[in-house]
């Protein structure tokens, strides 16, 4: 048999950090190498390309340098928005988000809400599609009391289910009710405009392996006048909002890697969506059990499709696209040996079996209609492999 050609259709997990980046990165490792905390001329060089990193990241957001919090990661970002706003609060807070947010959210809110700590967590129900509504959002808001301080975090775009949320409708919401609207925009970034003008959001987190940046790298931010305590303490740096030594290479790598993507938006976003709908047509054509999870093309991610299978487990198909190439992910939560269904597809009323059987491929820059085309052979052929080994194992 000849080995497969390799196919990668998991660029909502992570992508290749672009050349372009890697280069421009290349320098800050070994040539300079200053800390830009230091004062002398090696810590200025570092500190120069730290604080010009930050003006193009900032002229991308749309806000003032001094709004921007480097971090290590989207987790990061997610983390200390809400733990700075609710440690920085001075008293009790009302968190509303859903259970179909990323965990580093979700999880975060669940662990906040049950550590004692004076946060009184509201689940925001979503649709059918995984979106959240105005409607969802005013009712919960109408609950919080006098003495609490509101805190929203909705995500732009679901990773799960590539849906997009009316994030403008829903922060001009929670303004009305004097809440605080925090956006996970990790995987919006390099797809989506990114204006928090605009948007009309107190902070945003993104996070550079999402948009051919490098991993470990990510940004929060935050508002001027919106009050956020540290959750990492230590030194000064940034504004004595995040301490820790500055990752001078992967900062000036994210700040390239936002300012290509934006640069080269329109091209790239027309390109996903051309490769994306091949595949939501081609799989909902190849495998009639197959149903797209989410919203429709025109309300969800550009690089994104999703799809529920029935009577199909995931974690076996996954392993049998990785047989034929294909590297495609699920939205399964797996621990081995003890798959999860996913809580975003239950959050949207899927029963725990179907959203057993769910598969993401989404695509990237390098996605050719080749790529494509050996999915929609490979996975009729996987599921019918599967679906023959359950038929003999239940007859014999
Ligand atoms: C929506 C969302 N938020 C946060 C994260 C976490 O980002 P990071 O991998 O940089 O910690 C991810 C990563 O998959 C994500 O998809």
């Amino acid at each position: 048999m000849n080995a497969p050609r390799f196919v990668y259709l998991d660029h909502s997990a992570t992508t290749p950090t672009d050349p372009r980046v890697v280069e421009a990165m290349l320098p800050y490792f070994s040539e300079v190498y200053g800390n830009p905390s230091s004062s002398h001329g090696f810590g200025r060089k570092a500190s120069s390309a730290v604080e010009a990193a930050r003006g193009t990241v900032a002229k991308i957001l749309n806000c003032s340098r001094k709004e921007v919090i480097f971090t290590s990661c989207g987790t990061e970002s997610d983390n200390l928005a809400l733990r700075g706003v609710i440690t920085a609060a001075g008293r009790p807070v009302h968190l509303l988000t859903a259970h179909s947010e990323h965990h580093a959210i979700s999880h975060t809110a669940a662990q906040l809400e049950h550590v004692g700590i004076r946060v009184r967590v509201s689940w925001l129900p979503v649709t059918a599609e995984g979106m959240v509504t105005v409607e969802a959002l005013e009712r919960a808001l109408s609950t919080t009391q006098t003495e609490e301080l509101a805190l929203v975090s909705v995500m732009v775009a679901n990773n799960e289910v590539g849906t997009i949320q009316p994030i403008q409708a829903l922060a001009e919401a929670a303004h009305r009710q004097g809440a605080i609207f925090h956006t996970d925009a990790v995987q919006a970034a390099g797809q989506l405009p990114l204006d928090v003008k605009s948007l009309g959001v107190d902070m945003l987190s993104i996070s550079a392996h999402k948009f051919y940046g490098p991993k470990g790298v990510g940004l929060l931010y935050v508002r001027e006048g919106i009050l956020l305590e540290p959750s990492q303490t230590g030194g000064s740096q940034e504004s004595a909002r995040r301490a820790g030594t500055h990752n001078v290479p992967l900062i000036v790598g994210m700040a390239k890697a936002l300012e290509l993507a934006y640069q080269e938006l329109e091209t790239r976003v027309s390109h996903y969506r051309r490769m994306r709908d091949r595949i939501i047509d081609g799989v909902l054509s190849v495998v009639p059990d197959a149903r797209l999870s989410g919203a429709g093309k025109d309300q969800r991610l550009p690089c994104h499709a999703s799809f529920v299978i029935r009577n199909i487990d995931a974690n076996m198909l996954l392993m049998h696209l990785d047989m034929a190439g294909i590297a495609a992910s699920s939205g399964s939560a797996c621990n081995t040996g003890n798959p999860k269904p996913s809580e975003v597809l239950l959050a949207m009323g899927y029963p725990p079996e179907l959203a057993l059987g769910s598969l993401r491929l989404s695509v990237g820059k390098g996605t050719t209609d080749e790529d494509v085309d050996q999915l929609l052979k490979a996975l009729p052929e996987a599921i019918e492999r599967i679906r023959a080994v359950h038929e003999a194992q239940s007859m014999g």
